[in-house]
């Protein structure tokens, strides 16, 4: 069957039909083709609703359908994850767990290790396909996705890991391009732009044109970060981000992780061992245990109505930090205050 177009005439108005006619048509096509076209038309169009809610949910807080609170930028619904075991037995590693988190939020996840931290970050991004329940990042679930959308959309979730996972023979500049590059959407100028924009947010702007190899552990992960940021992401996903490194550079590590909230307001969600991680940095803090969540607070009200022995602990570092905040500074004497070498450079 062929689909053919004529010019409308005065008593009829069927420009696109199947019938005889007896004019020559302007154009005529089979009918497979028409169909190609349609399907063409509504993915693109589809693209583009999507594109837009992207771009606008970067710049505007998700509402609850316009009542006026903000809706979370992830929102976890029943999800399940089992793994079977190589002695056939399955092994229920996230069990039934819902949990919303707010745009703008730095969240933790903690528990011990085992406890399913790393399989629940994992799920966000569907790295991990849940067995069962919802994953809506921005809206959108993305268990219902094809595979090319889950690729788009995977550009609105970076992630960083414990060991950095750079790419050991290409520059810093080549790392931090390589999601742009891969996406094929950008121009060289416009990458080149972005990549220099990324890695003065995490200052390492002169290490531009180096390898892997010639860095620290800390500006390894300054440049994973950077990567992760590249796209433009509305939520960073850090899978015990600092446990490679040590204290000094941890707590620098966190400072730029903190800056980079305030500054471009990107959702962190940190899955760490470490609870001054989360006395640091967090807002709001998970507890799992055995794949579930059996609590959730915001970090910096402590209560005495803790569950959990981790919960009380991250309380009694917030406390002591209050504790110590209070404290008047006390003056050194004045015959201990500078030693001779401090006094010559007065
Ligand atoms: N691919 C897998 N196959 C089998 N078991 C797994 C797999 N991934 C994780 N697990 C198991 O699930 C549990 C939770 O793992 P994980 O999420 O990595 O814990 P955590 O990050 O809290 O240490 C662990 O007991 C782990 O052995
Ligand atoms: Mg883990």
């Amino acid at each position: 069957m062929r689909i053919s177009i004529w010019r409308p005439s005065s008593h009829t108005f069927a420009p696109l039909c199947v019938q005889k006619h007896k004019q020559a048509p302007i154009c005529s096509f089979p009918f497979v083709a028409f169909l190609f076209i349609l399907g063409t038309l509504f993915a693109n169009l589809r693209d583009l609703r999507a594109a837009r809610a992207a771009l606008f949910s970067m710049t505007q807080p998700t509402t609850d359908a316009g009542r006026g609170h903000a809706a979370p930028v992830i929102r976890l619904q029943s999800v399940q994850k089992s793994f079977a075991l190589p002695n056939g037995e399955v092994f229920d590693a996230v069990q039934s767990l819902s949990l919303d988190i707010q745009q703008g939020d730095v969240f933790g996840l903690i528990g011990k290790s085992g406890a399913g931290k790393s399989t629940l970050l994992r799920l966000i991004n569907l790295l991990e396909r849940p067995d069962a329940g919802k994953v809506l990042v921005g809206g959108r679930d993305l268990t219902t996705l094809s595979r090319r959308e889950l690729r788009d959309t995977r550009q609105n979730i970076g992630m960083i890991f414990q060991q950095f996972n750079l790419l050991q023979n290409a520059t810093v500049f080549d790392n931090v391009a390589f999601p742009l590059k891969i996406h094929g959407r950008h121009s060289k100028a416009e990458i080149d732009a972005r990549v220099r924009e990324c890695l003065a947010l995490v200052g390492l702007a002169e290490k531009i044109d180096t390898y892997p190899a010639q860095l620290s552990g800390g500006q390894k992960q300054r440049v994973a970060i950077a990567r992760a940021l590249a796209p433009r992401p509305q939520v960073l996903l850090c899978d015990e981000p600092t446990s490679a490194l040590d204290s000094e550079t941890t707590r620098s590590l966190l400072e730029t992780l903190r800056e980079i909230n305030q500054k471009i307001g990107v959702t962190i969600v940190i899955v760490t061992h470490e609870l001054s991680v989360v006395e640091v940095l967090c807002r709001n803090v998970a507890i799992l245990e055995k794949g579930r969540l059996v609590e959730q607070f915001a970090v910096d009200a402590p209560s005495e109505e803790r569950k959990t022995a981790l919960g009380r602990e991250i309380d009694e570092l917030v406390r002591r930090r209050e504790r110590e905040a209070r404290l008047p500074v006390v003056p050194r004497p004045a015959s201990v205050q500078r030693n001779a070498l401090e006094a010559a450079y007065v």
